[in-house]
């Protein structure tokens, strides 16, 4: 069984057709620029092109980084402010061709990496980290989601976390490894003191070099590790959403075809596509 994944960013959009039984790609990854101003209606366009460069006809599930409650946008901290407050679901939809399923990018990267990555089969409290453009979080319990948490933006010393402490901090900053992972420790920190998760996933296009810093983060009782699938889970997740029962559940024994991490994914997007067990979105 495949979906369409497509994963919306501050820098760029990203799509590939997902195999959801192995969550991996079905086809090789296209990305396009994000355009500048990220407006909605020219990124609606990125859309229908990500959709017609595979011809896709399929069920489609799309991130986006910001908060997103039953298909509409809620905050959109490094995108166009056209965004908030707008349907999302509707707009993209239209620019696919078909109904879309819409949920944040960070919580749809945790979902993919419980399920198949660095978090699968973890009980208990579990953060997952994105950091790019901004910082993105998903946090779990016992396999479920708690969506639209937004970490990213704690303040830490009188600045929005993601300022100091996402990719994009480091390169406009041009900090060094060390100095960067410094202040992502101190990230981890609050996040630890905060939420006492017992697993810290890091993700995000940057944790393909987490040997550069996840070692100089020491200090933590949660065990840090990066994401498993690295930058590949949002859309994996992405996909994932569009058929919220058909994937392997989070935590074993969660039930047959229940996803307990989607279950609460917040997509809010209908009944799932006949055929397709729903493991409980909002209808
Ligand atoms: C947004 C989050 C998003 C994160 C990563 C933050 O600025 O507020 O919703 O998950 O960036 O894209």
């Amino acid at each position: 069984m495949q979906a369409l994944g497509i994963d919306i960013g501050g820098t760029g959009m990203k799509a590939a057709p997902v195999d959801l039984e192995a969550g991996k790609f079905a086809a090789e990854r296209v990305k396009i620029a994000t355009p500048h101003p990220a407006e909605p209606n020219a990124m609606a366009e990125v859309v229908t092109k990500l959709v017609d460069a595979f011809s896709w006809k399929g069920p489609i599930g799309i991130t986006f980084p910001g908060v997103v409650t039953n298909g509409v946008i809620r905050s959109a901290a490094n995108l166009d402010k056209a965004w908030i407050g707008l349907d999302a679901r509707s707009l993209l939809a239209k620019a696919a061709g078909q109904e879309v399923r819409v949920l944040n990018d960070a919580d749809a990267a945790g979902v993919a990496e419980m399920t198949f990555g660095a978090g699968k089969g973890e009980p208990g409290t579990v953060v997952m980290v994105t950091l790019g453009t901004g910082i993105g979080t998903a946090l779990f319990v016992n396999g479920t989601l708690v969506p639209n948490t937004e970490f990213g933006h704690l303040e830490i010393r009188g600045k929005d976390a993601e300022a100091r402490a996402s990719e994009h901090a480091k390169d406009t900053h041009d900090m060094s490894w060390k100095h960067w992972a410094k202040n992502v420790g101190e990230y981890l920190e609050h996040i630890e003191a905060l939420m006492s998760p017992q697993l810290i996933i890091v993700g995000g296009g940057i944790s393909k070099q987490s040997e550069k810093f996840l070692p100089l983060i020491t200090g933590l009782q949660a065990r840090v590790v990066p994401a498993g699938m690295l930058n590949d889970a949002g859309i994996v997740g992405a996909a994932m959403a569009a058929h919220p029962g058909s994937a392997a559940p989070a935590v074993a024994g969660a039930g047959a075809n229940a996803n307990p991490a989607l279950a609460s994914a917040g997509t809010g997007n209908g009944p799932a596509p006949s055929g397709f067990p729903n493991p409980g979105l909002p209808e």
